[in-house]
């Protein structure tokens, strides 16, 4: 399957803590599943070296970049400042890419052609027919499902995973949500885009996608993750019930 030309310029934008067994892997895949693609590494000053092994990968290869960050902030905090930078690039395309290998770079041809086919944002879906989780403990699948359908009642966004990390915005997606006032800082930060994408009137399509689950070092999921995400998504919703928008 071959990247969509008319697509413009693409880049994978890859939020590092701690992953230096899985870097070079997942850099490698995606350099050759598709060559055209640019990677910008967004490293929080990882501990165990991670950001000298993306300079060294950068090194290596003009289309490997790396932005690095002082200290350990969030997902949500590093992928807002991989798309300023890359938004001030005059990139077209940005997609989120884990990177422990949950994602599957090889896949990436199916959210480009999405966005192709007409949407502004595509998500690599797990929750629905076609997609796919490999290797999860039943906790975690419980832990996304439950948040995932809680999500979805009170938010009536109509999305089966709004939580999922492998994604393909349009840039013009980016500029119409505005990245400025959004502050979620952990994992909620995907569901807060996918919401605002969808109050934006943005066409969001799932697409689905083969998840599956790490197995080198270890993910940063935490009791903080989930208290921000529930916290916040029950916020929304009373939010916007009381403004009364969005189908319930
Ligand atoms: N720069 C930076 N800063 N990167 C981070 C941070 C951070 O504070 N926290 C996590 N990451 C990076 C990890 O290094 C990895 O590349 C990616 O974000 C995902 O982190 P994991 O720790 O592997 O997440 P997970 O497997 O538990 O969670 C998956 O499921 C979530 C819920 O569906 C991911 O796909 C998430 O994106 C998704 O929201
Ligand atoms: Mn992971």
């Amino acid at each position: 399957m071959s990247v969509p030309a008319s697509l413009g310029t693409i880049v994978v934008i890859i939020p590092t803590f701690n992953e230096r067994e899985n870097l070079p892997l997942i850099v490698g895949r995606v350099r050759a599943a598709t060559p055209d693609v640019d990677v910008l590494v967004v490293d929080d000053n990882s501990p165990d070296g991670t950001g000298q092994l993306a300079d060294d990968l950068a090194e290596a290869d003009p289309q490997v970049n790396v932005l690095h960050r002082t200290a350990k902030d969030g997902l949500g905090a590093a992928y807002l400042a991989g798309f300023q930078l890359v938004l001030d690039q005059g990139y077209d395309v940005m997609v989120e890419m884990d990177a422990d290998g949950s994602h599957q770079p090889e896949e990436l041809p199916l959210l480009l052609t999405a966005l192709e086919e007409g949407a502004d944002l595509a998500i690599g879906a797990r929750w629905v027919p076609g997609g796919r989780v490999h290797n999860w403990p039943l906790s975690r699948e419980v832990l996304s499902q439950g948040g995932n359908t809680y999500a979805r009642m009170m938010l009536g966004i109509g999305l089966h995973d709004a939580t999922a990390g492998y994604r393909a915005f349009r840039r013009t997606a980016l500029e119409k949500i505005g990245l400025d006032t959004v502050d979620s800082r952990g994992y909620c930060f995907q569901i807060d885009m996918a919401l605002r994408a969808v109050r934006a009137g943005l066409r969001v399509v799932e697409v689905p996608i083969n998840f599956v689950e790490r197995e080198l070092g270890v993910s940063k999921m935490s009791g903080n993750i989930v208290a921000e995400a529930m916290w916040r998504v029950t916020q929304w919703g009373v939010r916007d019930r009381f403004k009364g928008s969005g189908p319930y």
